[in-house]
């Protein structure tokens, strides 16, 4: 038997999947059969005729059709072996020094988190996100790729099949120092997450090696800077983002003090997840901030409070209403919090529901980012709308 076709059968009998991809399923010419059927003698899944266990597996389980040897050759067109995963080749890396094969097509931070050491994959990240498409602005997530002239962004560049990668040279602790430096002399970083403050120790980071930092900017001041019309520093100060809190509305505020520039809440307010285009980068070099059009006012913009940029903000920028209000008053306490997952009872789609909740009260709503449903990402009735569970 040819076991050269897995995926559905095409009309002119060969399999459907794409010509560049290795197939090892049977053919129309052996039946249209699904691969369960395919019981000749050969090596297991994942291991390759000379015993090499790196052979690329098939990915992902095949669903049988179990009538389908029932039935004519041309209902089976119809009914062959449906394919609920990729097939791809594997290339083959150098972690340090260390050999590791991933799916072609795997970025080298993906690398990092699926085959490195616990070092390498808290490969440092700030504009990256699991269940976003890499944006590539951060550059804290460098790494050393011999041939390279750059250091290149791992959450970025895919895995080519020789490829040696260095993780922890000189020159990618220099610069990963380097860009948190920059970042925490301009912009506070004092909520960003747990791992961001541990990176900044652990690589070493002296916020205050530019000088004291320069006075907040006026409210609105920043949103009201054009292009080429930038005033340098005094040179006896370090220039700042920080300026007053944007509270607009009843939902969520917005602290550009706290900005760092990742654009991960415009692609998801974009086409990364909510196709809303509510905001954009506004100005350039250092004035560049995030804006709606015209710098309207949320309630006056096309933002539908989706809160999908909240859930991607890294550094604190965006937070619910309810979080600034708490923390305002001193009463913001993350080390008591519980989470507790849930499905939305809104509506039928299913979104689970994550409730973070601090003395008996929800203070945020999420979703796992690893959810096949939402990918991380809600509509404002799933993000805010809780009141009612409050008012039992
Ligand atoms: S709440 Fe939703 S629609 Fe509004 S700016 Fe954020 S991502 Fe865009
Ligand atoms: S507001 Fe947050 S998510 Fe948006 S660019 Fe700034 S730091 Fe990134
Ligand atoms: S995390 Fe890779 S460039 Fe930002």
């Amino acid at each position: 038997m040819t076991t050269t076709g897995k995926g559905p059968v095409g009309p002119e009998g060969g399999s459907t999947a794409p010509a560049d991809e290795p197939v090892d399923g049977p053919t129309e010419a052996s039946g249209g059969a699904a691969v369960a059927t395919t019981t000749e003698a050969g090596p297991p899944p994942g291991e390759g005729p000379d015993g090499d266990t790196d052979v690329a597996a098939p990915v992902g389980p095949t669903v049988v059709d179990p009538v389908a040897t029932a039935r004519g050759p041309e209902e089976r067109l119809g009914s062959g072996p449906v394919m609920l995963g990729t097939i791809k080749r594997r290339v083959t890396v150098s972690l340090d020094g260390r050999e590791v094969r991933v799916p072609e097509g795997t970025t080298i931070l993906g690398a990092l988190h699926e085959e490195g050491t616990p070092e390498q994959a808290d490969t440092p990240t700030l504009c990256w996100a699991p269940n976003m498409d890499p944006i590539n602005a951060c550059r804290v997530c460098v790494v050393e790729v011999e041939g390279s002239r750059t250091l290149v962004p791992s959450c970025a560049r895919a895995c080519e099949d020789g490829m040696q990668v260095r993780t922890d040279s000189d020159k990618v602790r220099h610069s990963r120092r380097m860009v948190l430096e920059l970042l925490g002399s301009s912009v506070a970083m004092d909520r960003a997450s747990a791992d961001v403050q541990r990176w900044m120790d652990e690589y070493g980071v002296d916020t205050e090696r530019y000088g004291p930092f320069a006075e907040p900017a006026a409210a609105g001041e920043r949103d009201r800077r054009h292009a080429g019309h930038h005033h340098a520093s005094d040179g006896a100060t370090a220039a700042t983002v920080a300026q007053p809190v944007k509270v607009d509305n009843d939902l969520y505020v917005r602290d550009y003090s706290r900005c760092i520039m990742c654009y991960k809440c415009v692609n998801a307010c974009g086409s990364d997840a909510q196709f809303t285009f509510a905001i954009a980068a506004a100005g350039r070099g250092f004035d560049a901030r995030i804006a709606t059009e015209f710098d309207a006012p949320l309630p006056e913009s096309a933002c539908v409070y989706c809160g999908n940029c909240i859930g991607v903000c890294p550094t604190g920028a965006l937070v619910s209403r309810r979080e600034y209000e708490l923390r305002e008053a001193g009463d913001w306490h993350p080390e008591e919090e519980t989470v507790t997952t849930t499905i939305c009872s809104f509506c039928g789609v299913g979104c689970n529901l994550e409730l973070h909740v601090q003395q008996n009260e929800i203070v945020n709503v999420t979703s796992p980012a690893d959810h096949s449903v939402t990918h991380g990402h809600l509509c404002i009735k799933g993000r805010f709308g809780f009141q009612h569970v409050q008012n039992f």
